[in-house]
């Protein structure tokens, strides 16, 4: 089948918000004849989305969150444009160094670490460490002495994050000054404090909230304890483009901006940023082909559509149909409401049944399904052989 440029329909979205139609040109040309399930990155989008945050945040350190997509050449990428990055384990790490970036550009934001890694982590050059315990702040003092230590705070805002990293991260206001209190004993650095309101957060008034437990702590610790902070990491959840609306990055800097200046004035801590999915989500394009469509009875007013890219193939921020990415399909016409499913042999392989995407009655087995802005937490959730199926192939164009 051939796959051209016309008659391509989006539920709910214009292709042109997301993308203009020179791109979407490459990513048909870069499509064609090559075997699905596929994911391109168009690298512009990445440069784009990087230049745009840090017009927008001139006053934050971006260290890229590599989580969000490890692909070599994406890492290069972010590393010729100047990025820092943040990363979650030795194995990130490693990829970093094979890469030539050095260890001085990098932070580790995971407060789950092995004491050994650690140490790999100090050996690497790494001197910037989040931490929420007191039994990592210690592995840390004596793994890595000396380094800069920030204590990441519990947030809200998992009501209005599509992804929330709630309760499994961070610690109480009262915890993080008796943790920077100990790194100080310890002969560690008390560098500041961090947090993350929760991927694709869409309430910018989760950072006010954080914000002021920061400013609070920056004054208690201060004033009673002597201990001066230098540092605010703001972690990640500026929005990629989905089928929900959200505010334009500017505006979330804008926002962002007022706050600071209310607690500090003109005179600003270091400021960083960890962006993962605004950075690289929009640049992805999935590519899966429906194998088969069926009812479920002779009466059933909705499809199930199976295609060959499911849960397993790196679609998995599906889970709890939590992120609803625009699809673009090759046909036109009247619509219907579609279940959407993967191609394992497991139930959980089931991408949308609550959440209802339509799309034309057309729609046939062959058909190629467009995944738009697929770049980020896709390829690297995909499993190894998972049924049996290859890990998710990524081109970077
Ligand atoms: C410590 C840390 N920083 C940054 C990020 C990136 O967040 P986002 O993709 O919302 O920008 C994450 C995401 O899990 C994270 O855990």
């Amino acid at each position: 089948m051939t796959h051209r440029a016309q008659n391509y329909i989006v539920s709910h979205m214009n292709t042109t918000e997301i993308m203009s139609k020179e791109r979407w040109q490459r990513v048909l040309e870069n499509s064609q004849d090559r075997e699905t399930p596929f994911q391109l990155i168009l690298s512009d989008v990445i440069e784009e989305k990087y230049q745009e945050l840090l017009d927008a945040i001139p006053f934050a350190k971006i260290y890229y969150a590599v989580k969000a997509n490890p692909a070599p050449a994406v890492l290069s990428l972010l590393d010729r444009l100047g990025s820092n990055f943040d990363v979650a384990s030795v194995y990130e790490l490693r990829r970093l160094q094979e890469l030539g970036i050095s260890a001085d550009r990098m932070s580790c934001g995971n407060t789950i670490k092995k004491f050994e890694h650690i140490k790999e982590f100090y050996a690497a050059g790494i001197r910037l460490f989040v931490t929420d315990s007191e039994g990592d702040l210690r592995n840390i003092a004596m793994a890595a002495p000396g380094s800069k230590i920030m204590v990441r705070l519990m947030t809200e805002g998992a009501q209005t994050a599509d992804w929330p990293l709630s309760r499994k991260f961070g610690c109480s206001p009262d915890l993080a000054g008796d943790l920077l209190i100990l790194a100080r004993k310890l002969g560690l650095q008390p560098w500041g404090l961090s947090f993350h309101v929760g991927s694709q957060q869409r309430d910018i008034t989760a950072w006010d909230s954080a914000l002021s437990k920061v400013s609070y702590l920056f004054t208690w610790l201060l004033e009673n304890e002597d201990l001066k902070l230098s540092c605010i990491n703001m972690g990640g959840g500026f929005p990629a483009t989905y089928r929900e609306r959200t505010n334009p990055v500017q505006t979330y800097a804008d926002e962002i901006k007022r706050y600071l200046e209310e607690d500090y004035g003109d005179i600003l801590p270091e400021i960083i940023i960890e962006p993962g999915r605004s950075l690289v989500g929009d640049s992805g394009v999935l590519v899966s082909e429906i194998v088969l469509i069926s009812r479920k009875s002779r009466t059933a007013l909705e499809r199930w559509v199976y295609q060959d890219c499911g849960r397993f193939g790196g679609l998995m921020e599906t889970l709890g149909e939590a992120i609803h990415y625009p699809i673009l399909c090759e046909r036109n016409g009247p619509l219907e409401q579609v279940i959407l499913a993967g191609p394992t042999c497991d139930s959980m392989d089931t991408l949308y049944e609550d959440y209802r995407y339509e799309l034309p009655l057309s729609l046939a087995v062959g058909d190629r399904l467009y995944w738009l802005s697929t770049g980020a937490y896709t390829s690297s959730y995909s499993a190894i052989e998972f049924n049996g199926f290859p890990p998710l192939q990524t081109l970077v164009i």
